[in-house]
């Protein structure tokens, strides 16, 4: 491994917060892990959370809340239409993104799925840094196709860019003059990268996008629902916003796209979703179907509690505290995977720890899903839950062939403000112990294997007895303890 200039203080995290209601964890022995992930079909989707010891599965919609969120949500105003609450989720979203109309979802992806109705045509490309899962999936139901167009430095595991999310503006440049501005829907903007491991985009990058795409009348769509993290990095490593505030990044941000959507499940630390923007023609062209899909304008789908939630939790986003959490966390995570000499993403992102299974397990071939057989087998050895981002999370083509995926990553999330410095420590510890049995791990293959989403419902087996295996070696170091 080469050797990386991290971009971020090596000091150890330091809470801007105290603990104040907490929830029991159990850690089942090793042989009822085994029992659970194999009744699972070796898919930690469909892992019981009373079986699961630290769920890194996702940070959606299991942040911490605060006090301020919880005290908010008692006074909720819940009539059909023309709430009190809405008004104020509304107001905030003018304030802080400085856009006029707000359209509420129930989450990220049903603002997917309206974008995509209104925008999206047969034949329309949507070129964007990279696709998240849903995002993909609604786009190519309406006809359309992805284009991701970040830079190839982006897909490399082992990097010093700090803004490795960012758009390759000659990629951009060329597509247009290749397929013509009218063919493309728009261009989506994804802060925190999702599936190449969080990793954001510089103010910068929005601003060069965003001029590109006025020049040649092509709308930027920004998908924020990893803009908190976004929003740190980029004061932290981006020069020239050293000296703005996280609200003044924000709006800049916010004025550089034509419509702005998020699930509110990550940003804002509560559940929902929403879709922003100045624009009347494009407001007037969501707002039947937010009817037609959500619910009435004024709670779309949501529960006005989250409403009250979403506010605050968006106003306490403005607070550089309050987002430092969370990549703090994970660049201790990282820091210490690193130099235990195991593969994973750098320099850290936002969202979670990401563990490269291409290498870790190199000796799975991708057509035996090595990230998805690491996570079962992370599981197995210490109770913690990661999520599988590699090829499980594509689709078949259209002839029934696998699309193998760039990056086969095991994703660890850290919701932010949930697991303490101690937990984080176990997790690596078990983490390098299964590097040092790495050869134990064996591949995955499909028992039941569903058309769309396939990572969410599908079924899996061992390719051999493999897990048994892990666990009697796992025993043999641990003895009787779990
Ligand atoms: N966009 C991004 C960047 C996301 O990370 C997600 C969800 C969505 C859109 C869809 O939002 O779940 O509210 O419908 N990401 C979750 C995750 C599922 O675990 O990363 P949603």
């Amino acid at each position: 491994m080469s050797e990386i200039k991290f971009i971020y203080e090596k000091s150890s995290p330091l809470e801007m917060h105290k603990v104040r209601i907490v929830q029991k964890l159990n850690l089942i022995p090793v042989e009822e892990r085994l029992k659970a992930i194999t009744e699972a079909g070796n898919n930690t989707f469909l892992l019981k959370n009373r079986d699961v010891f630290m769920d890194m599965l996702t940070d959606s919609g299991v942040n911490a809340m605060s006090d301020q969120q919880l005290a908010a949500m008692m006074v909720a105003d819940d009539s059909y239409a023309g709430s009190e609450t809405f008004t104020r989720l509304e107001d905030k979203i003018k304030e802080i993104f400085g856009k006029k109309y707000f359209l509420p979802t129930h989450q990220g992806r049903a603002c997917e799925n309206i974008l995509s109705q209104v925008y999206v045509k047969p034949g329309s490309i949507v070129p964007m840094n990279y696709h998240f899962t849903t995002s993909k999936a609604h786009i190519t139901l309406n006809g359309g196709s992805v284009e991701e167009i970040v830079s190839d430095e982006a897909l490399e595991i082992n990097s010093d860019n700090p803004f490795k999310g960012n758009i390759d503006i000659d990629k951009l440049k060329a597509l247009i003059e290749a397929h013509g501005a009218e063919k493309i829907a728009f261009v989506r903007l994804e802060a925190g990268t999702n599936l190449i491991g969080g990793q954001p985009i510089s103010l910068q990058n929005m601003k060069d996008v965003y001029k590109l795409c006025h020049d040649n009348g092509i709308l930027v769509v920004l998908d924020a629902s990893l803009l908190a993290d976004n929003l740190y990095f980029i004061k932290q490593r981006e020069e020239a916003c050293r000296d703005m505030t996280i609200r003044e990044i924000t709006r800049a941000i916010a004025d550089h796209s034509d419509i702005i959507y998020f699930s509110a499940r990550k940003l804002g630390c509560a559940r929902g979703g929403g879709i922003c923007t100045s624009s009347e023609e494009h407001y007037l062209k969501m707002r039947e179907l937010i009817t037609l899909y959500e619910g009435f304008l004024t709670y779309g789908g949501m529960s006005v509690r989250e409403m009250e939630a979403i506010a605050v939790g968006l106003e306490e986003t403005m607070d550089f505290d309050m987002i430092s959490q969370g990549p703090q966390f994970i660049a201790y995570m990282v820091d210490k995977l690193y130099e235990a000499g195991i593969p994973v993403v750098t320099p850290p992102g936002g969202l979670g720890c990401h563990l490269d299974a291409k290498s870790f397990v190199s000796h799975i071939p991708q057509s035996q899903y090595p990230a998805g057989a690491l996570a079962a087998a992370l599981f197995i050895v210490s109770g913690v839950r990661g999520m599988e981002r590699g090829t499980l999370s594509e689709q078949r083509d259209e002839n029934g062939n696998e699309v193998y995926s760039n990056m086969e990553l095991l994703r660890l999330a850290l919701p932010r403000r949930v697991f303490t410095l101690s937990q984080v420590n176990y997790a690596v510890d078990r983490i390098r112990w299964l590097y040092d049995n790495r050869h134990l791990v064996g591949g995955l293959t499909f028992v039941e294997e569903p058309k769309v989403l396939r990572f969410f419902f599908g079924r899996l087996k061992p390719v051999s007895d493999w897990q048994i295996k892990l666990v009697e070696k796992f025993k043999a170091d641990f003895g009787d303890s779990l």
